[in-house]
């Protein structure tokens, strides 16, 4: 999709984090931004900064974790605003622990919101994108590239997002509907990890919230598969994991990730 002018815009988690900085991109481009989350006081004050640079944006509060509602959701949005051209599945939450001390509603949560939400907004928005056009953005993370320790639920709810993302994207081959996937590490500015107030380990890095932001644009501009958002060489070293996951963990262990869990974990 070259021009965004005009184009609706679904936002999931919009009402802090990375979500406001994609609707502030997708905003300048022109689009028609429908943000959602929970807080009503977040997505009024998303909404106020992109009318404040002369933006365009609606706010539906909505708990996405139930699933079973989604579809009165998307009803909302399109007798609201208008049909969705575009949307971003950003919404997502992550919890560290061990992992016997995971309650089953931990494991429920995490996988409600971050894998099947996305893949119900896709179902339920695709029949009319197939007969629009329109781009689908999913947010995973490096994490659904090598598991992260002590927030693997988390790890395995972005490595569904990624790979159910590369197998639809086969599906969509042929019809006007286009699907990417963006996996960031470490963000800093703005965030999960921002807020959590701990240090990125030094060899690997963080990348900007407006970076996340601005890789969503480019995918949605350019069609790509998949956009990595991270500092340094990663595509190489996600490589060289797949032929050796002990030598990826070692890279892992090398750069420090395990120690940042460690002290997430006391968090
Ligand atoms: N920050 C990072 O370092 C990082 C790195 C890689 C990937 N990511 C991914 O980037 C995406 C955005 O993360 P972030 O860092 O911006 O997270 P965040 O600051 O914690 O924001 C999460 C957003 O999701 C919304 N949300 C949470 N539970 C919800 C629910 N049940 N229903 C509706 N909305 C809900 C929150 O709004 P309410 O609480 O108001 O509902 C908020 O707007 C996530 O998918 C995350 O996994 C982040």
């Amino acid at each position: 999709m070259k021009n965004l002018k005009g184009k609706i815009a679904l936002v999931t988690g919009n009402s802090r984090g990375i979500g406001p900085l994609i609707s502030k991109e997708l905003s300048k481009e022109g689009a028609i931004v429908v943000g959602v989350a929970r807080s009503t006081e977040g997505l009024r004050q998303t909404e106020d900064m992109i009318r404040a640079k002369g933006g365009d944006c609606h706010s539906i509060p909505w708990d996405l974790s139930d699933t079973g509602s989604l579809s009165e959701l998307i009803s909302k949005v399109t007798v609201e605003v208008g049909p969705i051209d575009i949307l971003i599945n950003n919404a997502g939450i992550e919890k560290y622990n061990e992992f016997e001390h995971y309650t089953k509603e931990d494991i429920d949560a995490i996988i409600d919101l971050n894998l099947k939400s996305p893949m119900e907004l896709v179902r339920l928005t695709l029949g009319s994108m197939k007969e629009r056009g329109g781009h689908i953005v999913n947010i995973a993370s490096l994490a659904g590239k090598k598991g992260v320790p002590f927030n693997n639920i988390y790890s395995a709810s972005k490595a569904g997002v990624i790979m159910w993302t590369d197998g639809l994207r086969k599906d969509l081959k042929g019809t006007k509907v286009r699907i990417s996937v963006i996996c960031p590490g470490f963000v800093s500015e703005a965030g999960m990890y921002h807020d959590a107030g701990v240090k990125a380990p030094f060899l690997l890095g963080s990348s900007k919230a407006s970076k996340v932001a601005a890789a969503v644009v480019k995918a949605i501009k350019k069609n790509k598969a998949q956009v990595i958002v991270n500092q340094g060489p990663m595509k190489p070293l996600l490589a060289i994991d797949q032929l050796s996951p002990t030598f990826g963990d070692w890279v892992l262990t090398l750069f420090g990730v395990p120690k940042v869990s460690k002290k997430r974990l006391k968090d």
